[in-house]
């Protein structure tokens, strides 16, 4: 039954898929939606026999494109008469909220490494992981008509009737399978006259890569920024491994345009025919004027990193007794003590604690090193900007760092997380 179903959404989405034409495009729509936004407060909404409803499937896998393209739609799209899904997927990543550290809640040396792009995004919430093995999800509809249940509740019905999976939605509504496993993570945004909620579906992403994008390290970091919650998690083809992304597209694509639009009722096929069906979406500047803009914004490092909530970070090191006076010994453990304040991702305040051992066996020169680290970035730059400090006590035929500067260097670099 599910088998044969699949096969007749899959048959049928090759015939109703067309492209946005020129008419209908971005600039039509964005003057519509500018229009709008200037009288809600008596704005009428249509019956729900009036609203149509589409499937758009972004043709991007860049995250920074399609993360551009949902806000452009969100801010210059009517929604009213039209509901949206659009569907996506995303090569590797890490996504965090609009108020996360990502020092904190991503592995960020690993993620350069291993060029997994790290991206923040507008809407609260907690940190995901996406490759090509998520589908990700976004409803948009007229901020009074915003439902998240609705969308959560379409997207199980489609998971039982495409794949005979059974899931539950618990109450920070996640989606679970096998009552413990969250196989997706949700998040929203709003705003005076639009509403999307967005959520990615787990089908076979690298479990693997998964965890160690996210992974937890020594840190130090004190912050009030919002903290993922950790939940065990589970592909979908673990649950059945006919599940693709591409099948479970059609078929959460085709639950929603069988659905009407303000009720989780089926419409069956008669409801389908009713709507604009499925829509190839090319994220273009030609397409989507400002989109460009919007996505060189989104991928800039003063938004990725430098919107971090300020924070502070304190870290000790031991230091190796190799490294000390000989002729000393000492009473307690020497340990380098560095601190500083973060503010708007660059180093506001900064204080390294040389211990008497260090100093003792000819370590100098931290206070001129604090000024040479105000305002640089919390990266390598800050790292350079040291490493710079320490030398200008050399001779000029001297650039190389001693030993003791070595491990001061090395701990910091531990500090501002590049190793
Ligand atoms: C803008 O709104 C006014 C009235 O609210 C309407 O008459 C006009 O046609 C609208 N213009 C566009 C381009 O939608
Ligand atoms: C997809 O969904 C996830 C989880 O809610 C979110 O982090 C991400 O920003 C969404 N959008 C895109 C374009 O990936
Ligand atoms: C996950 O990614 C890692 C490293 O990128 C790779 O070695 C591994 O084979 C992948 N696992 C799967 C199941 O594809
Ligand atoms: C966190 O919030 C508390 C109370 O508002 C404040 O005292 C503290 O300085 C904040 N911490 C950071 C790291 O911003
Ligand atoms: C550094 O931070 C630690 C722990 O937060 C604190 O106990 C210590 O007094 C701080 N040291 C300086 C010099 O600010």
């Amino acid at each position: 039954m599910a088998q044969t179903m699949m096969k007749k959404v899959v048959a049928s989405s090759a015939c109703v898929v067309i492209g946005i034409t020129r008419r209908t495009s971005a600039r039509s729509l964005a003057v519509a939606g500018k229009n709008l936004s200037t009288n809600t407060k008596d704005r009428v909404l249509p019956a729900e026999g009036e609203i149509t409803k589409s499937v758009f499937m972004s043709q991007s896998t860049d995250i920074f494109t399609n993360l551009a393209l949902e806000d452009w739609m969100y801010r210059n799209m009517d929604f009213s008469k039209h509901h949206v899904m659009m569907v996506w997927r995303n090569d590797p990543c890490v996504v965090i909220g609009r108020h996360q550290n990502p020092w904190l809640e991503a592995n960020v040396p690993l993620l350069v490494e291993k060029d997994i792009a790290l991206a923040r995004r507008n809407s609260g919430g907690g940190t995901v992981y996406h490759d090509r093995g998520n589908l990700n999800i976004t409803f948009f509809t007229p901020r009074e008509r915003y439902d998240r249940n609705y969308n959560l509740e379409l997207i199980k019905r489609a998971l039982f009737r495409g794949f005979g999976i059974q899931s539950i939605i618990n109450e920070r509504q996640d989606l679970l399978v096998r009552n413990k496993n969250k196989i997706s993570g949700t998040a929203s945004r709003l705003s005076r006259l639009t509403g999307y909620h967005h959520c990615t579906l787990l089908v076979n992403a690298n479990k693997s890569n998964l965890k160690s994008a996210l992974a937890k390290r020594e840190h130090g970091i004190q912050t009030n920024a919002t903290a993922s919650t950790p939940s065990p998690v589970a592909n979908l083809v673990e649950v059945n491994n006919r599940v693709t992304v591409d099948s479970l597209q059609t078929a959460v694509g085709y639950e929603y345009l069988r659905t009407p639009a303000l009720h989780l009722e089926d419409g069956g096929q008669n409801m389908i025919s009713k709507q604009r069906g499925f829509q190839f979406v090319n994220p273009t500047e030609d397409w989507f004027p400002g989109l460009t803009q919007l996505k060189s914004e989104l991928q800039g490092w003063d938004w990725c990193f430098g919107r971090t909530p300020d924070f502070s970070v304190s870290r000790t090191f031991p230091v190796p007794s190799e490294l000390l006076a000989p002729s000393k010994v000492y009473a307690a453990t020497q340990e380098l003590a560095i601190n500083m304040t973060v503010v708007k991702g660059l180093i506001d305040d900064v204080t390294l604690n040389i211990p008497p051992g260090l100093v003792e066996s000819g370590f100098h020169g931290e206070a001129s090193v604090i000024t040479h680290l105000k305002g640089k970035r919390f990266t390598s730059e800050a790292l350079t900007a040291l490493q710079e400090a320490m030398l200008t006590r050399h001779l000029p035929s001297d650039r190389k760092l001693d030993e003791k500067e070595q491990f001061v260097a090395k701990c910091f670099d531990q500090v501002v997380n590049t190793v």
